[in-house]
């Protein structure tokens, strides 16, 4: 695991975005895992001006991002396709056509959690998974459990995740109560994983997470028997590590 603590936030997302830009660069059809959340949002940042810089093209590269809720249509404004439009897709030269969230729209969810599966594994596996990292240790919608979920499925949110996220919409009520998220299985299948982090709130989870046991209560720490993680976290998030 290569552990990298930056500065400040600007750092941590240009850093990250070096790694996937790089990535891009070699393999211009790679295919990416995204996350969304508040802590991708200045990496996205970076990639749409590498990509107006002209150092990379996203033209030949598929994605697939960890989650979505379930019930929201991708137009809804707390959709996380709506997010992955606004902060990345609609800036850079990607077919949308080769975007792909899991579809909060579908009514029946176990065909909507199998064919996002069968999509990932046709489109030859995920080359590189970006994630963030929940005050919990969750990643994607991975609460922490009694045992890793393998696969793509669909997940009942918390009351406490259901409180924290009215927030953002009008009312309590229309906070959807299910979300689909890839599994822990199908995000240790990608070939390199890559975790940001930032901020004082998230230095117990990244010590905890990445030099605590590996346990499905802390589901970030199983990233630990993966072979290639690189984490890149701030100054803030980094804080407790004894580096
Ligand atoms: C988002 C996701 C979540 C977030 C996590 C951290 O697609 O899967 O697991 O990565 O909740 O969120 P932020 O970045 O908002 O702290």
């Amino acid at each position: 695991m290569n552990i990298i603590v930056t500065d400040d936030y600007e750092k941590m997302s240009r850093a990250a975005a070096d790694v996937i830009s790089t990535l891009v660069s070699e393999k211009p059809d790679c295919v990416l895992g995204l996350a969304t959340g508040s802590t991708p949002i200045g990496l996205y940042a970076e990639l749409v001006k590498d990509c107006a810089a002209g150092k990379i093209s996203f033209a030949d590269v598929d994605t697939y991002n960890l989650d979505e809720y379930r019930g929201l249509p991708g137009d809804h404004v707390q959709s996380y396709r709506y997010f992955m439009n606004d902060n990345l897709f609609d800036h850079v030269d990607i077919d949308k056509a080769r975007t792909h969230v899991p579809d909060g729209a579908c009514a029946d969810a176990e065909a909507a959690c199998t064919a996002y599966e069968e999509a990932i594994d046709a489109a030859g596996g995920v080359d590189l998974q970006l994630l963030g990292l929940g005050h919990n240790g969750h990643i994607g919608f991975n609460e922490p459990c009694e045992e890793f979920p393998k696969t793509t499925h669909c997940v009942q949110l918390t009351e406490s995740t259901i409180n924290a996220n009215s927030r953002l919409f009008d009312s309590i009520d229309e906070v959807p109560r299910e979300a689909y998220t890839m599994g822990i299985g199908t995000i240790m299948k990608a070939r390199e994983i890559l975790v940001v982090a930032n901020g004082e709130g998230k230095a117990d989870i990244v010590k905890r997470a990445f030099f605590g046991p590996v346990t499905p209560e802390v589901p970030a720490s199983v990233l630990q028997f993966h072979p290639n993680v690189t984490v890149i976290v701030d100054a803030e998030a980094g804080s407790k590590l004894d580096l």
